[in-house]
This record gives C-alpha cells, structure tokens and sequence, in this order.
C-alpha cells in the first residue's frame, strides 16, 4: 500500500531461527531466553544494572510506581511531549500528574528548570522520557531529584542504543540514570519484537519487589516446577501476570545483537533527511545540533510552520505513498486529561504542528528523497 511506510522491522534468519529454538524446545513462557535476554540487556547497558524482561513498557512503568510506593496524595512530574502511558501509569496508582514542559523549539527534551519549578511538598518523583532517542539534561535532572530527594523514573522507550554525555562522562546508556527505567520493545521500536518491555534498576530490593509483582508474587515460576525444582510455590505479596512471552526474548536477544547496526544506518538515513530538508524554507528539525550525547535515531521528527496546513499535508503524503505519523498528540487534548491537566505551551505547539517521516534501518536514501520530494509537493 505505501511507496514508503513509517517503519519496517529489520528480520532476517537469525529471528526465525531464534523463534524456532522456542518453538522446539515445547515451553512458551519464561525460561532460558528470557534470562539470556535479562542478561545480555544488562551488559549491554552496564553500569551494574538489573534487567527484568515484562510484557511491555506501559507495564514496567506502572510496575516502577508500584514498587516505589508512590499513590493518592503524591504528585509525580511527567513528561508533556510522550506517549500517555507515562500520565495513565500515574493515574492508575493513584496519584496525580503534574506536566513539566520541553525546553524550546530545537530542544524537545523536559525542561529542568520547568522540573523544578513544578516541585511542590507533594511531589515524590520525577519521570523523564527521552524524545526520539535524545538524552534528556541528566546532569540536571539527576541533580535536582537529589536535591529534593526526589525518586527518578526514565522512560526509556525509545532510547536502546542511546546515551548521554556531559564534560565528564565519557557516554552513559541511557536507563542507567533513574532508580527506575523501563524499556519499549513495541513493534516500532529500535529493538522491535511485537509486544516486550524492560524494567530496570540498580537497586537490589526494588529489583526483588519488582520480580515478584511480575507473577503473581509468587516464589517461582511454572518453569521452575516443570524443571523439578520446585513443587508448590509460595505468594510472597500481592502481584501482577505482566510476565514477557518466550518468544518475544527470543527476538529481543536477536535484535539487541543487532541493535548498533541499525542504529548506525538509522543515523545514516537521518543524515540525508538533514540534507534534503535544510533547504525547505517551512520545515525545522529538532535536535539538529544535539551535543548531549549519541542518539539512536528512534523517529525521524519535524516541526511545520505556523501557518502550514499539518492535516493536509498528511493527505498529500499519503497520496504520494508515504506514510507519516505524529508524536505525538497533545495530552489536554485527550478526553480524559482534558481540563484536568495544567498547560505546557510549548509542547503543546510542537504537539500541533510537529510531523514524524519514515525511519526504519535498511530504509535507503532513494526512499528518504521520495519522502521529502512528496512533503515539497505536499507543502505548495
Ligand atoms: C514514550 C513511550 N512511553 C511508553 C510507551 C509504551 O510502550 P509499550 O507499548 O511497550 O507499553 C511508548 C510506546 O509507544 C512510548 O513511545
């Protein structure tokens, strides 16, 4: 249907083969795949962290909330440009959002003077997403959450493969800032397995809090009992089924082996999109000069001109076969924030006017110039 589509997984043999292993060994649910994915995915961010594979990202960051204790009464302060699973995580324990803004019209990323201008007695965290795979300030962010003792929560899902920098940092994964992060393996994602997610920590009793509300609570696994050993299991506190798939650890092993590759053509692709686009006078890029760090290149973002008819230019794209997106919708817009939720005006403009162009690692540079000669058309 679409000349170029918004994002296509990168699959080859080795997921196949991957999935076959599950397959043939007769158990679905987590065992060998998942701890190697557990494993592989906290080496790959280092920094002594412990990863625990769930079923996907909107889990791991209810499940952070949970364990952190965090409910009625606390204010937690969250992202205004990101997905609303950071707000409905934070309504559905309980507690109330407060919107901190984005830091100016290159600069997407939560402002943390807007972050600490929100701080109240009541707030208790601060959850952070980094847009499109750019770091968020963590210097800052990191440093005002302990100032005012406050817990940090990264939303991680769209950063594998990112990290951030500052004078002293030589580049830290993204994820190992928070006392929580969670991780997105959604099907559009840069480690894409259909339906997955990470929750990580340093912490070694929020890990065992964390383990145990992804079952039930309960002392072992079905796993443990079909290997013998175990025959009962105990419920050790009240828990959750938000365990990942066998074979969803299975493509993820696969994809993390993956992961600097197609990070690197992604980058490749965005490279040229930056040639083509520096020269469409009603076009801006965010994020055109970041030095905070590497990017992963998750989503390929641009801001319209004020003026610019978004809508249409959506319908006009579409007509070429290009496939676009938006992110992402304002929160107030939402029925269920609407006039519930404090204003972020700038976000709220990006909301309106950004457009998200196809990305996806083995996207060539032919495609990138039919995108854009599509948007030229599109925007006369
Ligand atoms: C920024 C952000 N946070 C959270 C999520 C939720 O991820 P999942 O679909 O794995 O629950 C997404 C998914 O698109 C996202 O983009």
């Amino acid at each position: 249907m679409w000349k170029v589509q918004l994002h296509k997984i990168n699959y080859d043999e080795r997921e196949y083969q991957s999935v076959k292993e599950v397959l043939d060994s007769g158990w679905l649910t987590i065992s060998q795949k998942t701890y190697d994915f557990e494993a592989a995915f906290a080496a790959f961010l280092g920094h002594d962290v412990r990863c625990l594979a769930v079923s996907n990202c909107t889990a791991a960051l209810h499940m952070a909330l949970l364990v952190c204790g965090l409910g009625g009464g606390d204010e937690i302060i969250t992202p205004s440009l990101t997905f609303v699973a950071d707000q409905n995580v934070t309504q559905m324990v309980g507690a109330e959002n407060v919107l901190a803004d984005i830091t100016s019209m290159e600069d997407w990323s939560m402002d943390p003077d807007d972050i600490e201008a929100k701080i109240t007695p009541k707030t208790k965290a601060v959850m952070i997403v980094h847009y499109a795979g750019f770091a968020c300030d963590m210097e800052r962010i990191a440093g005002l959450c302990k100032r005012h003792n406050l817990l940090l929560i990264e939303d991680c899902a769209h950063t594998p493969g990112a990290c951030y920098n500052d004078s002293s940092n030589q580049g830290q994964a993204l994820g190992t800032f928070g006392d929580i992060s969670a991780f997105s393996f959604f099907g559009n994602k840069n480690i894409a397995v259909g339906e997955g997610g990470m929750v990580v920590t340093r912490d070694q009793e929020l890990f065992n809090k964390l383990k145990g509300l992804r079952s039930h609570g309960m002392s072992v696994l079905s796993f443990d009992r079909y290997k013998g050993r175990a025959v009962s299991y105990d419920v050790e506190s009240p828990g959750l089924n938000y365990r990942i798939h066998e074979i969803s650890s299975a493509l993820g092993l696969v994809q993390l082996q993956k992961l600097e590759e197609a990070n690197n053509k992604r980058k490749k692709i965005v490279e040229r999109y930056f040639e083509r686009l520096d020269n469409i006078p009603s076009v801006s890029i965010p994020y055109r000069h970041f030095s905070r760090g590497k990017p992963n290149y998750h989503i390929m973002p641009i801001l319209l001109s004020e003026t610019t008819d978004r809508a249409a230019v959506i319908q006009s794209m579409k007509q070429d076969g290009v496939q676009t997106s938006i992110h992402y919708p304002a929160i107030q817009g939402f029925s269920a924030y609407k006039n519930k939720i404090n204003k972020t005006p700038k976000a709220e403009y990006v909301c309106a006017h950004e457009l998200t162009l196809p990305l996806y690692p083995d996207m060539m540079e032919s495609d990138v110039d039919v995108v854009c000669a599509a948007l030229v058309r599109a925007l006369k």
